[in-house]
C-alpha cells in the first residue's frame, strides 16, 4: 500500500537525530480535522518558470531585487502564517525529524530521506516554496536559482589545492554518483518505502548521497549538531537549502536524459503516495508522488546548461 502521508491529528516534537533529549516544535499549524484539497495542476495559461543557474541569475539586478523582496515578504508574515519562512523552514524538520507519523500506521514514523521518497518530496517541497514566493512579489514567473555545483561555474573552491585537481575530482564523484553508480533506479532512487514500512534509516540512493555533500560542505562545522544544512531539522532556516534542491531536483532530470534502464519508478505505491503542503493561498494540499514526475506538467524548465562531468570516468 501507498504511504497516506502523515497523520494530520497526531504531531510530535522533533529531535535533531533519533533519541537525542533536545526537542524542538516543527508541527504545521491547524492541521488537526482540516480538510486537504487534491493537488491541481498549474494552468497551462500560466507562463513558465524558468530556473535559472545562481550564478549567472545573480547578474541580473532586477531578479536578484525580486528574489529578495520576495524573501523579506516571506520572513515578514507572521509566523502562525503556513506560508511564512518560519513555517517553510520546519516543514522539512516535521518530515525528517520524528515529528510526523503514518496517517494508516500511527505506531510508525515517517521520514523522507533514505528510500524513493526523497526526490519526489523535496520537487514538492520546491514547487509549493516557489510558488509561495512568486505570489508574495505577484510575479507568476519567479523562479528560484539552482546552485550548479556541479559545474566548475558553479562551485567555490575552499580548499588549496590546485583547482583543476579539485574541480576533476569532483567531477569524477559526480560522474560516479549519477552515472558509473547509479544505472538502475533502485541504486539512484534510493530503497523501496510502503505504507507499514518501519522509517528507514540511512543509506539511501546515489541521488542522495551526492546532495549530502553540499549539505555537510555548507552545515555549520562549529555547531552543536551541524545547523543549520548539516541537520535535517534546521536545514530549511538557511535559504540556500532551497537553491540547493533545485540542482538536486535538476539533476534527477539530467539522469533520465543518460538513457539505460533510467527511468521513473511505475510501482502504483510509489505512483499514489502522497503529502500533505500549504500551498500560496494557504490551501493544504495533497500531492502524490505521481503528480510532480513530470516537471513540465508543473509548468517548471531548467536553463540549459553543459554536463562537464558526463565523461568523467575516473
Ligand atoms: Cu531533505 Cu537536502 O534534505
Amino acid at each position: 500500500r501507498p504511504i497516506d502521508g502523515p497523520s494530520q491529528d497526531v504531531c510530535k516534537l522533533a529531535t535533531p537525530s533519533p533519541g537525542n533529549p533536545l526537542q524542538i516544535e516543527c508541527c504545521p499549524p491547524a492541521m488537526a480535522g482540516r480538510e486537504s484539497k487534491p493537488f491541481q495542476f498549474p494552468s497551462p495559461s500560466e507562463p513558465k518558470r524558468i530556473r535559472r543557474p545562481a550564478h549567472l541569475a545573480s547578474q541580473d539586478k532586477e531578479y536578484v531585487e525580486k528574489y529578495k523582496l520576495a524573501m523579506k515578504r516571506m520572513k515578514c508574515l507572521p509566523p502562525e502564517d503556513p506560508r511564512s519562512f518560519f513555517q517553510q523552514a520546519k516543514v522539512h524538520c516535521a518530515y525528517c525529524n520524528g515529528s510526523y507519523v503514518q496517517s494508516s500506521h500511527t505506531n510508525l514514523g515517517l521520514q523522507i530521506h533514505f528510500s524513493w521518497l526523497f526526490l519526489p518530496f523535496h520537487r514538492m517541497y520546491l514547487h509549493f516554496y516557489e510558488r509561495i514566493l512568486g505570489s508574495l512579489i505577484q510575479d507568476p514567473t519567479f523562479a528560484l536559482p539552482f546552485w550548479n555545483w556541479d559545474h566548475e561555474d558553479g562551485d567555490r573552491v575552499t580548499e588549496d589545492k590546485p583547482f583543476e585537481r579539485i574541480r576533476d575530482d569532483n567531477y569524477a564523484r559526480v560522474y560516479e554518483l549519477m552515472v558509473s553508480g547509479a544505472q538502475r533506479r533502485l541504486e539512484f532512487f534510493g530503497p523501496k518505502y510502503r505504507a507499514g514500512d518501519p522509517p528507514p534509516a540511512g543509506g539511501g540512493g546515489t541521488s542522495e548521497r551526492l546532495h549530502n555533500m553540499a549539505h555537510l560542505w555548507t552545515g555549520g562545522h562549529n555547531q552543536q549538531f551541524g545547523e543549520d544544512m548539516g541537520n535535517f531539522y534546521s536545514a530549511g532556516r538557511d535559504p540556500i537549502f532551497y537553491v540547493h534542491h533545485c540542482n538536486v531536483d535538476r539533476l534527477w532530470n539530467v539522469w533520465k536524459t543518460i538513457g539505460g534502464f533510467r527511468f521513473d519508478f511505475d510501482d502504483y505505491d510509489y505512483l499514489n503516495t502522497s503529502f500533505l503542503f500549504y500551498d500560496e493561498n494557504s490551501d493544504l494540499i495533497k500531492i502524490k508522488v505521481k503528480d510532480v514526475l513530470d516537471p513540465q506538467a508543473l509548468g517548471l524548465e531548467y536553463e540549459d546548461r553543459p554536463i562537464p562531468w558526463r565523461n568523467s570516468r575516473p
